[in-house]
C-alpha cells in the first residue's frame, strides 16, 4: 500500500534511491534529502512494504504570495496509478491561501497537471546550469 506523509526528519537517505531518472548528473539521495530538507513544503509517497519513498514533490515559497513546484516525480515502477495527481493535490493544499502557485513543464505535461488540479498552461522563462544539476553541496 501507498502512504502519503509530509517530509519529516525521521527520514534518511537510504530510503531516497532510484529518483531523477533520465538525468544526466542526478543528485544523489543525500542531495535529495537535503532538498526535500530545503524546501518549504515536502509531501511523499511510501511504500509501506519497504519503507522506500517511490515518489515526491516539493515546493518552494513565501508563504504569503507564491510558491514554486520545482519538483514532483513518481518512479517507473510505481506511475500510472494516481500517485502523482495524489503528490500534486496534496502540495497545493500545502500552499491554499497562495495567489501564485507556479511549475514548468514540457508541454505533454500540461494536460496532467490540468487534469490533476486544474493548473493552467502557461508561458514562462528559464534558466539552467548544467554544471550544477547535481546539485550545489
Ligand atoms: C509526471 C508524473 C509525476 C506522473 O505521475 P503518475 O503517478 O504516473 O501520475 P498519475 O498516475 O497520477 O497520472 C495521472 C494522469 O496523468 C497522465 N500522465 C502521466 N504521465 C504523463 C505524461 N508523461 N504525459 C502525459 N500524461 C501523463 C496519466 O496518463 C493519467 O491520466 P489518466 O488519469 O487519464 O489515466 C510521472 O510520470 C513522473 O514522475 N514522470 C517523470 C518526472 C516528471 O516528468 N515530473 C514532472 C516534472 S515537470
Amino acid at each position: 500500500m501507498i502512504l502519503y506523509r509530509p517530509y519529516d526528519d525521521s527520514l534518511s537517505s537510504e530510503n531516497l534511491s532510484g529518483f531523477f531518472v533520465g538525468w544526466p548528473d542526478p543528485p544523489s539521495p543525500e542531495t535529495l534529502l537535503q532538498i526535500l530538507q530545503g524546501s518549504t513544503f515536502a509531501e511523499l509517497a511510501v511504500d509501506d512494504t519497504t519503507g522506500s519513498v517511490v515518489g515526491f514533490v516539493t515546493a518552494v515559497s513565501d508563504r504569503i504570495l507564491s510558491a514554486y513546484i520545482p519538483l514532483l516525480e513518481v518512479q517507473p515502477d510505481f506511475q500510472g496509478q494516481g500517485i502523482g495527481s495524489t503528490l500534486l493535490r496534496r502540495i497545493l493544499k500545502r500552499c491554499e491561501g497562495l495567489y501564485m502557485v507556479d511549475a514548468m513543464c514540457d508541454p505533454d505535461l500540461q494536460s496532467f497537471y490540468s487534469s490533476a488540479c486544474g493548473m493552467q498552461p502557461s508561458t514562462g522563462v528559464m534558466l539552467r546550469r548544467r554544471e550544477y544539476q547535481s546539485g550545489n553541496t
